[in-house]
């Protein structure tokens, strides 16, 4: 009898949810490796088998060929498998076939305007199609609006070239950069990025010197930052045509979209190209694009596959459509036959979680002998690891419910979908300008937006859609959803623009341009934050907040922080990756009797300043916390994941301030208590407009606009008996009425303070 193979040691920390080769090596040993190779580890070598089996052949790997053509450096026999299991998958997307007209139109023109429904392929084929080129030489940078689909198709990439992928190794060919989360090495040839990191890029590179490339996807989503990205490369673009800049290369703009007005993005590129050709004398911009510039703007149109769609309405209005898709789900799960997946589009995590919970309840009340529910969720602030369950093979006799926000709409494709059911609405971000503030609002989705979600139900065989709103309803939507630039608070876009030396913010190549007064209101919110001089050109101060990957809000405060007179940077460092997190420190709990156990655990790290400190308390102690901080954060009822995401960002943030001179040292160099007025100081400078004083009611009343805001109840201001004269919020939450979040107590004096420097009189 074989004795059972045992699991190598070095790999128990792989955790669920790693890519599926990975997962396939914890199920033993592999047979062409005899056990006991890794019971010494070298020192440097990760937990990571894949790098582990890197070191000791690296010297003896030959460039491979792959089936496409394209070299390999890896020999792992894993790699190739899935490699060479991907490739059929892959000859079979809608965009295979185009591949030879992408190649050669761009290597007629510089810029390609390529249309093609989700899920025909572009952001994963797209960038191995231009890898070989000859233009090639450099790296190919392809944008997305979220971190994971930057993640996740970095993955697939990887695994479609038979390449690690990030920091696996410094031969990975595929990498990505995320906010907080750099993943590329010297070897990367193909980068997925997030809108903002390249925007932050292309501050320090304006050239983009280190690409062949820029590929702007899901251009369709008219994120700010996308407008932004599609300005600057237009005037590049124009420049290097014009002979301008240090390039020696070509640089190649791909902006892919599934459902854009290819007309509108050729003509904007092709004005940029107009310009050039333009004498100077007729300054001021051409009104018609000549078709001499057209004609340098290349177009594909991918065909996608689409199958028939069956909607369905519901014949009267629900206001509780939690329970409406309750009903469908469950409606599709007794009535439908297996395979077919169902995909709900909610608004947020809050709705995704209730859900959830209810989905699980009810099916765990299932006949023993129906197939099972397995319920997904599915939204931006997810952890990596939790997304990457939508990808996997759904398991035997299961039907997956995937639980998704307007993520899943466009951006990540999820496979094996039949039935989608859709709630109308979705969370967007609105400037409130009587406010002054910006918040996440639900908001009915547009025309275009609800057929997106509709046409995720055929992307296999034919489907069902089922609307939770009626006929009528829809037909009221609006045709397209309003671009994120006419929408939001502009002050990180117009930093960013001025930084770059776009001074003439109102001449800028905007797709949209945005209104005058949004723009006015965020130049005011730079002056106040002291980023600008009188003429409305970046400062030096400025210049700094525009290179830290923060909002210029908490830009400004780790500047003042790091001035001598307050010199609590550290401590502001901590509070500021604390704010960063996407996941809740403090978490909510369920039930009422667990509720005040956590209270009381809570209690000791929780200041009477406000949550700031809080923040800070917590954060420092679980760094101090050397034995086991799992336990720590169990005993506390804080939060593990949402803590090793605040040290990622703290190590981060630390860097980026080391080098731009902010910080002398990496590491705090002594471990004094806290300077607490300093850091509410700094706190205050940044979040200036979002200060209210106490009134005689007891309410409380913004400063800048007069409104009332309430301390919500997640502060552990919330309730007092004996109220702050000042409160700072670094959130504010607009529901039912005006919430404060994340909330400190300050003096009147300092506030005034303040003020006389913001607004001088
Ligand atoms: O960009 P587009 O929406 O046109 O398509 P894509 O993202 O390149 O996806 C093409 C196909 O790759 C999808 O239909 C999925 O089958 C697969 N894919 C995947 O399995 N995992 C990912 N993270 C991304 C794509």
């Amino acid at each position: 009898k074989t004795p059972k193979p045992t699991e190598p040691k070095s790999f128990s920390r792989v955790e669920e949810g790693e890519a599926p080769e990975v997962e396939q090596r914890l199920k033993g040993p592999r047979p062409d490796q005899p056990r006991g190779k890794y019971e010494k580890r070298p020192e440097n070598v990760r937990d990571d088998p894949e790098q582990q089996r890197e070191q000791p052949k690296k010297a003896l790997s030959r460039p491979r060929k792959t089936p496409n053509g394209e070299q390999t450096t890896h020999r792992s026999p894993y790699l190739i498998k899935k490699r060479d299991e991907l490739l059929p998958k892959r000859k079979a997307l809608p965009i295979w076939s185009q591949a030879d007209a992408i190649r050669q139109r761009l290597r007629e023109n510089n810029v390609l305007v390529l249309t093609g429904e989700t899920g025909s392929g572009k952001s994963t084929q797209v960038p191995q199609f231009l890898q070989s080129e000859d233009w090639c030489t450099k790296t190919i940078a392809i944008t997305q609006p979220r971190r994971v689909a930057a993640i996740s198709l970095a993955r697939r990439v990887a695994e479609e070239m038979g390449s690690l992928f990030g920091a696996q190794s410094p031969a990975a060919k595929v990498g990505y950069s995320v906010r907080f989360d750099n993943a590329a090495g010297p070897n990367t040839k193909i980068k997925f990025l997030t809108e903002g990191m390249l925007l932050q890029e292309m501050l320090r590179d304006p050239d983009m010197k280190q690409y062949s490339a820029v590929v702007v996807d899901e251009v369709h989503e008219r994120s700010v930052n996308v407008d932004l990205i599609l300005g600057f490369l237009r005037n590049l673009v124009s420049r290097i045509g014009r002979g301008k800049g240090v390039r020696k290369h070509p640089l190649k703009v791909v902006v892919m979209s599934a459902t854009a007005d290819v007309e509108g993005l050729v003509n904007f590129f092709a004005e940029g190209l107009d310009e050039d050709l333009k004498a100077p004398e007729t300054s001021g911009g051409p009104t018609t694009v000549s078709q001499a510039a057209r004609d340098r703007i290349s177009t594909c149109f991918v065909e996608g596959r689409q199958f028939p769609v069956k909607t369905t309405y519901l014949p009267e209005p629900t206001l509780d459509w939690v329970e409406s898709a309750l009903k469908i789900i469950f409606q599709i799960h007794y009535k439908e036959p297996l395979p077919g997946d169902v995909l709900v589009f909610l608004t947020g995590q809050d709705k995704i979680e209730a859900l959830e919970k209810l989905v699980n309840d009810y099916a765990a009340a299932m006949d023993k002998d129906m197939p099972k529910l397995l319920a997904l969720p599915l939204f931006a602030a997810l952890p990596q690891q939790a997304q990457q369950r939508i990808f996997q093979p759904t398991p035997y006799r299961t039907r997956k419910v995937i639980l998704a926000t307007n993520i899943a709409e466009t951006s990540v494709t999820v496979p094996g979908v039949r039935f989608v059911v859709d709630c109308g609405k979705s969370k967007i971000k609105q400037y409130r300008s009587n406010l002054g503030l910006e918040s996440l609002l639900a908001k009915p989705i547009s025309k275009s937006a609800a057929i997106q979600r509709q046409g995720r139900a055929g992307r296999e065989a034919p489907g069902q859609c089922y609307r939770l709103y009626t006929e009528n309803d829809f037909k009221t939507l609006e045709e397209r959803t309003m671009p994120e630039i006419l929408r939001c608070d502009l002050s990180q876009s117009l930093l960013t623009m001025k930084a770059r030396g776009v001074n003439d913010v109102l001449h800028f190549p905007f797709l949209d341009r945005p209104p005058r007064e949004t723009l006015g209101k965020a130049l005011m919110q730079l002056f106040h934050l002291g980023a600008l001089n009188e003429d409305g050109t970046v400062n030096d101060l400025g210049i700094k907040m525009a290179k830290l990957p923060v909002t210029p809000t908490l830009a400004r405060i780790i500047v003042e922080a790091a001035k001598p007179e307050h010199d609590c940077l550290h401590d502001v460092i901590d509070i500021i990756s604390a704010l960063s997190t996407e996941d809740s420190i403090f978490f909510n709990i369920a039930t009422e009797e667990k509720r005040e156990r956590a209270e009381e655990a809570r209690r000791n790290l929780y200041r009477r300043e406000g949550d700031h400190m809080t923040f800070l308390v917590t954060v420092q102690q679980y760094a101090e916390e050397q034995t086991d901080r799992k336990a720590w954060c169990e005993r506390h009822f804080v939060s593990h994941r949402a803590m090793q995401s605040v040290m990622n960002i703290r190590k981060q943030l630390r860097q980026q301030c080391t080098q731009l001179k902010l910080l002398s040292s990496e590491a705090p160099t002594s471990s004094s208590s806290p300077n607490t007025d300093a850091i509410l100081a700094c706190i205050l400078r940044g979040f200036v407009s979002n200060t209210a004083r106490l009134c005689p009611d007891g309410s409380y009343k913004t400063f800048f606009h007069n409104q009332l805001v309430a301390v919500h109840p997640s502060s552990v201001m919330h309730g007092r008996k004996i109220k702050a004269e000042a409160i700072v919020f670094s959130e504010f939450l607009f529901t039912n009425k005006s919430y404060a979040k994340k909330v400190s107590a300050v003096q009147m004096n300092w506030v005034g303070d303040v003020m006389k420097e913001v607004v001088p009189m």
